[in-house]
Formats: C-alpha cells, sequence, structure tokens
C-alpha cells in the first residue's frame, strides 16, 4: 500500500497550494479581507461564473496569469480601479506549476 502511495506521487506533480504559497499570496489572501488583490475565494467564484467548466477555467487562469489585461478580465470594474492589472507573474512560472494553481484554485473554492 505504502509502495502503491509512493508510486502515485509523480503523477499528482506540482501542489497547487504550494505554488499559489509561493507565487500568488504575496498579493492574494485566501478569503476577504483583501491585500493588494481580490482574495482567492471570490476569485474564484467570479471567473467560474464566466468559466463554470473546469477546462475552461483552467485554460483562462493560465493564459491570463501569462498575459494579463483588463480586456480579458472578468473581474468588476471597480476592481482595476483600486488594484491595478495584476503583472504577468505567470512567465515566471513553469507549465506544471500554472496548471496546478489553476486546478487548486477551481477545486478549492
Ligand atoms: C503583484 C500582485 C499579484 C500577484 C503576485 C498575483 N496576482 Fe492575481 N491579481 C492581482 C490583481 C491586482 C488582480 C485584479 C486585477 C486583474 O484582474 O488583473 C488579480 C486578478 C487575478 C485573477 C482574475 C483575472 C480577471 O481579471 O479575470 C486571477 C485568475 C488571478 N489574479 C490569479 C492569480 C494567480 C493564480 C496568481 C499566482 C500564480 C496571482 N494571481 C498572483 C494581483 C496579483
Amino acid at each position: 500500500m505504502f509502495l502503491l502511495i509512493l508510486l502515485a506521487l509523480p503523477a499528482f506533480g506540482v501542489d497547487g497550494f504550494e505554488v499559489y504559497k509561493k507565487y500568488c499570496s504575496s498579493c492574494h489572501t485566501l478569503h476577504p479581507p483583501p491585500l493588494k488583490a481580490p482574495p482567492m475565494s471570490m476569485v474564484s467564484y467570479r471567473v467560474k461564473l464566466f468559466y463554470p467548466k473546469e477546462e475552461d477555467f483552467v485554460r483562462f487562469v493560465k493564459e491570463y496569469i501569462v498575459n494579463p489585461s483588463q480586456e480579458k478580465g472578468v473581474c468588476m470594474p471597480m476592481t482595476y480601479r483600486v488594484f491595478g492589472v495584476m503583472p504577468p507573474v505567470g512567465r515566471a512560472m513553469t507549465e506544471e506549476e500554472r496548471e496546478a494553481v489553476a486546478r487548486w484554485l477551481y477545486r478549492n473554492f
């Protein structure tokens, strides 16, 4: 059983929560109150209104964090006025890290 778990681990790859802590938590808190950006729970809720299916949501988030812009963003207009547009933090991340954090964002809120 233990061996099975060990063998299965690489299949899960990068842990989305670890990626969040490393790359997103300096701006996005998990829940309100906000710090320098809307909290992750609210981002997840909002993006799901526009991209309810997991695959569409993941594709949007992965692309947004590499090339953010207000034109394609789905936050309320006030969000960009208060916080500005987020920087392209995804460019410094690996494909696995972007995938993991996007799925974590979908599944954990
Ligand atoms: C330097 C601060 C900062 C960091 C770091 C940051 N964000 Fe953001 N993020 C923002 C701000 C500000 C907004 C609101 C404006 C916007 O949407 O661009 C935002 C909005 C978002 C949105 C909503 C996009 C939209 O407009 O529809 C998503 C999704 C998101 N962030 C994901 C992430 C993820 C995932 C990470 C970590 C990999 C991350 N952010 C790291 C500042 C940041």
